[in-house]
């Protein structure tokens, strides 16, 4: 078996233990930073797409499919993690290496080092730069497994059915394979881990903002529904030491949730809780968190859930509600994007503020307080 066909049952690599177990993940940068950015980013892109011939920038556009491809085939062959520890390497020695075909890695390569991800240097070897480094294994922010999740064979076919869901309003996911996404994932327990560690590799960057932006102070026990493997709920543990938590979701993501909770020192102070939150959440937290959770379904659906997490609150216990905020006519590239592999996948949506106060308002919260950020907002409610 060559690296390129690896056996998915292996486990993933844990990310930095030693640095996690005893500090709070670093800090996001500022608000302001990564504003400023995104959009430069955004403008320069449209400040040279209107310096080029437009059907060049068609075909760019058009073939930006092949990258993406490309992106999770590199990924899955680890062929960053080999040039980080043998590297410069020609293509002969990285196809060699991991069982792959030399004249395609070097064509592969070489079109992904035209556009920025590795460098081809002049003696005519790879060698790693910025972003290619982040498609390494074992990496805190886990983009690798982003990079192989975004470009699954099962995501990637609901992208190619999209014209489905622009017919139809309805999930092209569903439409092709059938099934639910979380029902694919319960059939397909490799990419549901694929997932789960690209899930924590992005909550790992958008907890240290939640812990920072919301008052924990005036918290005694919080309780993260349908918090995955502890990511989000650790690093508020960790910077708020009088807190104590709750984690509920399905009964084995919470048995999973205990290795990562343990290495980051804050096992002790959480309860774990499996269920569903279709069903109920255990009652006795004065803060509910729900992040990335009604982004994933429909407003139906989320009335459902919401109803839920409000029958175990008291009047005057808060909610809050952590996602990107998408405004109806927003030009935010990311958030956007973001909407639409909801919409294409789950039946979701990334949510303006209005449209959360409205979900809010049908179940019996009172909307509250919002800390915008761009990455993740952070939009709270009081249960009336
Ligand atoms: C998109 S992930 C978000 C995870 C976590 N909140 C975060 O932001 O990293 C969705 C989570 O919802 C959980 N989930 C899905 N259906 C659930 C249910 N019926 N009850 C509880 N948790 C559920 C999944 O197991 C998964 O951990």
């Amino acid at each position: 078996m060559t690296a390129a066909t690896r056996d998915p049952r292996r486990p993933l690599p844990s990310p930095s233990k030693t640095r996690a177990a005893v500090a709070p993940f670093p800090g996001a940068p500022p608000a302001l930073a990564i504003r400023v950015g995104l959009r430069a980013r955004s403008l320069l892109r449209r400040l040279t797409d209107r310096l080029s011939p437009p059907e060049l920038v068609v075909f760019d556009r058009a073939t930006a499919i092949a990258e993406g491809a490309l992106f999770g085939a590199i990924a899955r062959a680890d062929v960053a993690d080999l040039l980080e520890e043998r590297g410069p390497l020609d293509a002969a020695a990285v196809a060699e290496a991991r069982g792959l075909d030399a004249d395609a890695t070097h064509r592969a390569l070489r079109a992904l080092a035209a556009s920025g991800v590795f460098t081809l240097r002049a003696d005519g070897r790879f060698e790693n730069n910025r972003l290619s480094r982040a498609l390494r294994s074992g990496t805190d922010e886990r983009t690798r497994e982003m990079a192989i999740y975004f470009t699954s064979p099962s995501n990637a076919e609901a992208w190619l059915a999209c014209a489905h869901t622009l017919e139809t309003g309805e999930s092209s996911f569903e439409h092709v394979h059938g099934k639910t996404v979380w029902e694919w994932f319960d059939a397909h327990p490799d990419e549901r881990e694929i997932f789960a560690h690209a899930m924590m590799g992005i909550t790992r960057v958008d907890a240290p903002v939640v812990a920072r932006l919301y008052p924990f102070e005036d918290v005694a026990r919080v309780c993260d529904v349908g918090g995955g493997r502890g990511t989000l709920l650790s690093e508020i543990l960790k910077r708020h030491a009088h807190l104590r938590g709750v984690l509920c979701d399905a009964a084995g993501v919470c048995e999973s949730a205990r290795q990562l909770l343990a290495e980051r020192g804050v096992a002790h102070r959480v309860e774990l809780a499996p269920g569903s939150f279709f069903e109920r959440v255990p009652s006795g937290a004065d803060l509910y968190v729900l992040k990335n959770i009604l982004h994933d379904w429909d407003d139906d659906t989320c009335r459902v859930i919401l109803r839920v997490v409000r029958r175990a609150m008291q009047p005057g216990q808060r909610l809050l509600v952590c996602e990107s905020l998408v405004e109806k006519n927003s030009r935010d590239p990311l958030g956007t994007r973001a909407d639409l592999q909801m919409m294409m996948v789950c039946r979701g949506r990334e949510r303006s503020r209005a449209e959360l106060h409205e979900l809010f308002e049908a179940t019996g919260f009172a909307p509250a307080r919002t800390f915008p950020f761009p990455t993740v907002s952070l939009v709270e409610a009081v249960a009336r």
